[in-house]
């Protein structure tokens, strides 16, 4: 694979250099309430712009479906990206129409034009190759070269992450490089003891690495919503929790075969819980109930893994020598709710081990708590593309880097 090094050393000055990125960041109206993704990939774009290129920045927002829809614009973005990089970033309101490139046009050696949001256009998304392909000409037709450097969209057949970097001379960014340096460390030599903590809303998005990890990781301790399915597998009441019956078969098998291969299942043994979903904007206190997980009521939906568990886990960190966390342990947006995802975070800085923290909402969960991100060995950018790295599948965005 082609490094950013390698496509600066041949020379990019003058050149339009088409960069894909992951700048899908969580907005609250058109404020972005967490950044991590543009600064992520912003060393990439300076060192392009710093070599003279005439830099293409592009990504996906949202879900928008395949049409304009102010809610998923990128030009909050632009304002950011320009910040970071202390230069204006101009914006192009379209992806490939007359404004694309017009300021593509405009852009001149050094200077950064950032596309509006590529799922804009049907033809991003598309399961149809002919479609899509369509779509990755015409956004061939805005540069001289590619660099991939969206880790978090690596897992999406997309024609801006599959297609155009077959129709380009192409590089891994930084960030890429990086993001797949560190998943290699815990596919190929992870150190042990390797604990995994897995968290998020639903049990049927983690199933296939689960399936992965039960072969390769020491200990697996499950928080968050998808806790619930597990609970209810073991024989336990879960009251109005979030639970996906139809994934209790699988969670089951799962549980048994972890117990034969001597990995270690660590589920909660306490949940904070409360009638109903908090209002997380509001922020008003919710006067939450702890309860051990065999004594959850009916009439209560847990919310978060309870103090008990929060000792339990960090009990199970601290000897690790890998720790790979994904995902948060309850509604951690509200503050009644937050303290399990915030006691998994100290306990991963608390121990000596190599932590990675894999992607969207556990790593922003890590930034809005105010952790120092540096603190822990890797952020990841990309949830479902490090879950889908770590389970082992090609994923489209690196293969069509390859030379
Ligand atoms: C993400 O947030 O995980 C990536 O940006 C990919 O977004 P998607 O799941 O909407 O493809």
């Amino acid at each position: 694979m082609k490094t950013l090094d390698d496509l600066l050393a041949e020379g990019v000055a003058g050149k339009r250099v088409f960069v894909r990125a992951d700048l899908n960041v969580p907005l609250d109206g058109t404020t972005i309430t967490d950044d991590g993704r543009i600064r992520a990939v912003a060393p990439t774009i300076a060192a392009l712009a710093g070599a003279g290129a005439r830099v293409v920045v592009a990504s996906h927002l949202g879900r928008p479906k395949g049409a304009p829809d102010p809610q998923f614009s990128l030009a909050p973005v632009a304002v950011r990206l320009g910040e970071l990089l202390g230069k204006d970033v101009a914006f192009a309101t379209d992806t490939v129409g007359e404004s694309a490139k017009a300021t593509v046009a405009a852009t001149g050696d050094g200077e950064v034009t950032l596309l509006e949001n590529l799922r804009f256009n049907a033809g991003e998304t598309s399961k149809d190759d002919a479609e899509r392909g369509a779509f990755a000409d015409e956004l061939a037709r805005l540069a001289d070269l590619y660099v991939g450097d969206g880790f978090g969209a690596v897992h999406r057949k997309h024609a801006s992450v599959f297609d155009l970097p077959a129709r380009l001379p192409h590089a891994a960014g930084q960030l890429i490089a990086t993001e797949v340096g560190v998943l290699k460390q815990l596919t190929e030599d992870v150190k042990r003891p390797y604990v995994v903590v897995l968290g998020g809303a639903k049990v049927s998005d983690k199933l296939a690495v689960i399936d992965n990890l039960v072969q390769k990781a020491d200990r697996i301790l499950i928080g968050g919503g998808m806790m619930f399915t597990f609970l209810k597998a073991q024989g336990h009441e879960v009251g109005s929790s979030l639970l996906q019956e139809d994934q209790i078969p699988a969670v089951r098998e799962y549980l048994a075969k972890a117990k034969e291969r001597g990995v270690e299942f660590v589920l909660p043994v306490d949940v904070v819980a409360a009638p109903g979903f908090p209002d997380v904007k509001a922020q008003q206190p919710t006067n939450p109930v702890t309860v051990p997980v065999d004594a959850i009521p009916a009439d209560v939906m847990g919310l978060d893994i309870g103090p008990e568990t929060n000792k339990l886990f960090a009990s199970k960190i601290t000897d690790a020598a890998t720790v790979f966390w994904n995902g948060p342990m309850g509604v951690f947006e509200h503050p009644d709710y937050a303290e399990g995802t915030r006691a998994v975070a100290q306990a991963l800085l608390d121990s000596e081990a190599f932590t990675v923290v894999g992607g969207g909402d556990s790593a922003a969960a890590v930034r809005i708590l105010g952790f120092d991100e540096n603190a822990f060995g890797h952020i990841s950018t990309g949830g479902g593309a490090s879950l889908e790295y770590l389970e082992g599948k090609t994923l489209p965005g690196l293969a069509a880097l390859e030379d």
